[in-house]
């Protein structure tokens, strides 16, 4: 020691924000960022005054559970944040209900116990909680019980519930704790227990953070003059530290904030021990787990002024105030520590949009960050695990000030599945995964949480002369993708995929399918591949058939684009196939189009209608009946009278009025006689045989 140092303040080294309590306002902070909506915590977020009036500041408003009725009406324009002491199991299936938008910030130590309650009690005849029969935490608690349940504050009182809830020895209760509970008492409450009951189930679930403080107040009051603990008044954790202090220590002070230092009482404290000869004031100052830095900070300054002040005004002298002491040593041995490296296994007990928290049966809550889960930021944890979910992972920090272990999962996955890759390389196997992310010279795929570089070449952009750049490969972002490995550099950790090979792979497969199982008759939906004046070309999903240009429509046309487009998914039938030169004949026409189907839905023999003539001949018009169907106007049935040549009567594109006399529906022919409506019926009859006769003379010599 200094000469000059006669006063020595020493903080706890965990004091301010816990980990829960950090992160329930780091969530609350990044949503009010994000959102525009009203945002309401459900109950104080933390039990701080000052803290809750800046959220108000921000337009973060706490809203209590009876309020939250009033509030359904608005519910879509609300957001509602879940304090870090939890609700009621019932107010969660109320806001189920109700569609209610709401974040969970429940401390994940909470959360486990309200598991070990949920898991627990179903055989069980009494569930007693050690703690604070009003505190939040408790009464969420509470709510997930499946027996009767009781709070107990003390020793004593649990001594009585018991002996005046249970019948006999036999009867097995449950006991847990609030998480912020006194932990010297809770052991003797256990040992309690353990006496009277031998069927006590006994969980330890004061929360790593709360013990880790307690037992640092306790070897900080008991080498201080002061302790200071800065807090919430509601504070459960808070005004256990200051009880625990002022067992230790004459002249301890609960305060909130910087205002509340006794200055003037503190001072004289100070300066009556630094009256003696060779004596140091000290100061312990600690912090609960929902007080904010700042706060902290503010008190520490001022006192240190204050201090100073006192001491040079008592020695005469400029004072050395020293602040540095670790408290890392007093913290309780006997925690099984963790060590980096090391691969644990733990049951998820809750999944939140940034994180994973693991029971890993020790008293640290595991915890793995999206970044740490998977490679893929897009992904939504809650799709990869559920609760209660077995995970293996690795630990990155173990044992951090916060009493919570720092997992990663994608470290151990990369390592199994690494050789998984080496052997898809090795077998040509085709593998799926996600697109992530696209670059200048690719993709990148995340398949077995190992990252896939697909070069822009190996894509199934079809190749053009111009280069592709980044943004043409938008179309993939996202997208599941099959691909097989082309080169796997372990030691640089680079695998190279190519969904091109995958592509031939799957389309060889297709293939060789394909032609064991076609038949003729097997109906196919295709996509039109390219288009040339004879027919289309169709892909049936790995094979090409052609739809003969006279087989895509019962109409004539000239050009197979005049039904079809490439690109086009046409249903088709195979026609006729050739296994040994390995082509595909396709059908395209669709029955209910056939014209011959439709005229003898429409028309019969001697009705009479009006037709179009298409062409002419020496022996007759073509008039087309309905589209698809021409009928022959025998030369000798356009006129009552001799007609010398069709042309003499008749011009393409006349409209005339004929009797249908003749329909052939095997030959697919249609006679007509315009000559019929001029003359007397006996003699249509001969006309009519006599016109059969001629056109089938004619087709035969065509
Ligand atoms: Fe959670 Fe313990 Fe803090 S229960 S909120 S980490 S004091």
């Amino acid at each position: 020691m200094r000469d000059n140092e006669r006063v020595r303040i020493i903080s706890a080294e965990n004091s301010g924000f816990c980990f829960g309590v950090r992160r329930a306002v780091d969530t609350v902070t990044e949503l009010r960022k994000k959102t525009d909506k009203r945002l309401y915590t459900i109950g104080e977020l933390i039990h701080n005054r000052i803290f809750v009036e800046r959220l108000e500041e921000q337009n973060v408003f706490c809203v209590e559970e009876e309020d939250l009725p009033a509030l359904e009406a608005e519910k879509d324009n609300i957001v509602l944040v879940v304090r870090a002491h939890g609700i009621r199991k019932e107010l969660v299936q109320y806001l189920d209900s109700i569609g209610f938008e709401y974040i969970n910030a429940t401390c994940p130590y909470v959360e486990r116990i309200h598991d070990i309650v949920d898991k627990n009690t179903c055989d069980a005849s009494l569930l007693v909680i050690m703690g604070d029969k009003m505190h939040p935490e408790v009464v969420g608690t509470k709510s997930y019980s499946h027996c009767e349940s009781c709070v107990c504050s003390d020793e004593k009182e649990l001594e009585e519930t018991l002996k005046e809830r249970l019948s006999g020895s036999n009867d097995s209760f449950v006991l847990t704790s609030q998480t912020t509970y006194n932990n010297e008492k809770y052991v003797n409450c256990q040992k309690l227990s353990e006496k009277l009951y031998t069927n006590s189930k006994i969980f330890d679930t004061i929360c790593s953070v709360t013990e880790k403080r307690q037992n640092e107040v306790v070897a900080l009051s008991k080498q201080s003059d002061v302790v200071l603990v800065i807090g919430g008044k509601k504070s459960s954790n808070t005004t256990k530290l200051y009880e625990i202090s002022a067992r230790y220590c004459a002249a301890a002070y609960l305060l909130e904030k910087a205002d509340d230092l006794n200055e003037s009482e503190i001072s004289q404290l100070c300066k009556r021990k630094l009256s003696q000869k060779n004596t140091v004031f000290t100061v312990g100052i600690t912090a609960g787990a929902s007080t904010p830095d700042d706060i902290l900070e503010e008190v520490k300054v001022r006192l240190t002024e204050r201090l100073r002040f006192a001491s040079d005004e008592t020695n005469n002298m400029s004072t050395v105030i020293n602040d540095n002491m670790s408290f890392e040593e007093m913290l309780d041995a006997s925690f099984k520590r963790l060590r980096a490296g090391e691969t644990v296994k733990g049951i998820v007990t809750s999944v939140t949009p940034t994180e994973v928290h693991l029971d890993l049966g020790v008293k640290y809550t595991g915890i793995i960050p999206h970044s740490e889960m998977t490679m893929d930021s897009s992904a939504k944890l809650e799709d990869l695990v559920k609760k209660d979910d077995e995970i293996e992972a690795v630990v990155i920090k173990p044992n951090d000030a916060e009493g919570t272990i720092l997992l990663s999962k994608i470290k151990i996955d990369a390592a199994k599945y690494w050789d998984e890759i080496e052997s898809a390389e090795a077998e040509g196997e085709i593998l799926t995964g996600k697109v992530v992310e696209t670059t200048k010279g690719g993709i990148a795929v995340l398949a077995k949480n190992v990252r896939v570089f697909i070069p822009i070449s190996q894509t199934t952009l079809p190749r053009r002369e111009e280069a592709y750049e980044e943004k043409d490969l938008a179309v993939f972002m996202g997208k599941e993708v099959s691909f097989k490995i082309i080169s796997v550099e372990k030691a640089r950790k680079r695998v190279v995929g190519s969904m091109r090979a995958a592509a031939r792979v799957e389309r060889e497969a297709a293939e060789a399918k394909f032609w064991e199982t076609a038949e003729e008759g097997m109906k196919f939906t295709g996509k039109v591949k390219s288009i040339t004046s004879y027919g289309a070309f169709v892909d049936l999903g790995g094979v090409d058939g052609m739809v003969h240009v006279s087989e895509l429509s019962w109409k004539r046309i000239k050009n197979p684009s005049e039904v079809v487009s490439v690109g086009d998914e046409i249903d088709v039938f195979i026609k006729a196939l050739d296994k040994e030169n390995k082509k595909i004949s396709l059908g395209y026409k669709v029955d209910a189009e056939n014209p011959w189907t439709i005229l003898s839905e429409k028309y019969n023999v001697e009705d009479v209608v009006e037709v179009k003539v298409v062409s002419l001949t020496p022996f007759g018009a073509f008039a087309e009946v309905i589209p698809g169907i021409d009928g022959l106007i025998h030369i000798s049935q356009i006129s009552n009278k001799k007609v010398a040549k069709p042309a003499d009567e008749l011009s393409i594109g006349d409209v005339v009025t004929a009797k249908i006399t003749a329909i052939d529906y095997d030959d697919k022919r249609v006679s007509l006689s315009m000559r019929a409506l001029l003359e007397p019926e006996e003699a249509v009859e001969e006309v009519v045989e006599e016109a059969v006769e001629t056109v089938e003379e004619t087709t035969d010599a065509e």
